[in-house]
């Protein structure tokens, strides 16, 4: 399987200090930033988009995760690519065109993810959309919060695609912390995003090293 990559959420930072949340971890180790884009449609949030992640750019060298919990994914591509975000990756439960959505995600020169919420069956994903994609997502909270509780019913569908797609980057999010990175590790998943379990830990830099020696062992 693809090398650890930890993607701390800045969903669970603090707003007003962005710039110095995002160099402390990648100070701590962190090798992506996760950035949380919610548009109060797609879920029932209002976080932050393109103006706030360009914002961010000049002030860190870490790879930008966007995850956009969106109801238009295509709307946002050229904002996000223009701001700096690096992986797009959008909910398949958002658009009816995924494969068109991939390629206008290539033409403006960001990876694409692609994300499933937990309710979600694997197989809206298989084929095509897991072939063209850079990564998938797997959610294991429902999308919309920071501190909700890990759902270990999503990780079949991880071990599923890793059976699959020995190479490919697949992404776990939500309630990720030092006692479910375990099952999640096992399962297959090698990019690790946690809000709460990484940015209200004692020692954040432990619980990324953790992270990344549960993945690579
Ligand atoms: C939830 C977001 C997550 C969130 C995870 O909709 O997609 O990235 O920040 O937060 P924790 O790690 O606290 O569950
Ligand atoms: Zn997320």
């Amino acid at each position: 399987m693809p090398e650890a990559k930890i993607s701390p959420s800045m969903l669970s930072s603090d707003f007003a200090n962005l710039a110095v949340e995002a160099k402390r971890m990648h100070k701590n180790g962190a090798d992506w930033l996760h950035l949380d884009v919610m548009d109060g449609h797609f879920v029932p949030n209002i976080t932050f988009g393109a103006p706030i992640i360009q914002a961010l750019r000049p002030h860190t060298e870490a790879y930008f995760d966007c995850h956009m919990m969106v109801s238009n994914p295509s709307q946002w591509v050229d904002d996000i690519a223009k701001a700096g975000g690096q992986m797009y990756t959008f909910h398949i439960e958002a658009t009816n065109d995924p494969v068109g959505l991939i390629k206008q995600i290539h033409a403006a020169g960001m990876q694409a993810g692609v994300a499933v919420k937990p309710n979600t069956p694997v197989e809206a994903v298989l084929g095509e959309v897991a072939e063209q994609v850079d990564m998938i997502l797997v959610m294991t909270v429902e999308p919309g919060f920071g501190g909700q509780r890990f759902m270990a019913q999503c990780l079949p569908k991880v071990e599923q695609l890793r059976k699959l797609y020995p190479n490919l980057d697949i992404e776990v999010d939500g309630g990720l912390a030092l006692d479910t990175i375990d099952v999640s590790a096992e399962a297959g998943a090698n990019v690790i995003v946690a809000g709460t379990g990484i940015f209200k830990a004692q020692d954040p830099a432990q619980v990324i090293t953790n992270f990344r020696e549960k993945v690579n062992q």
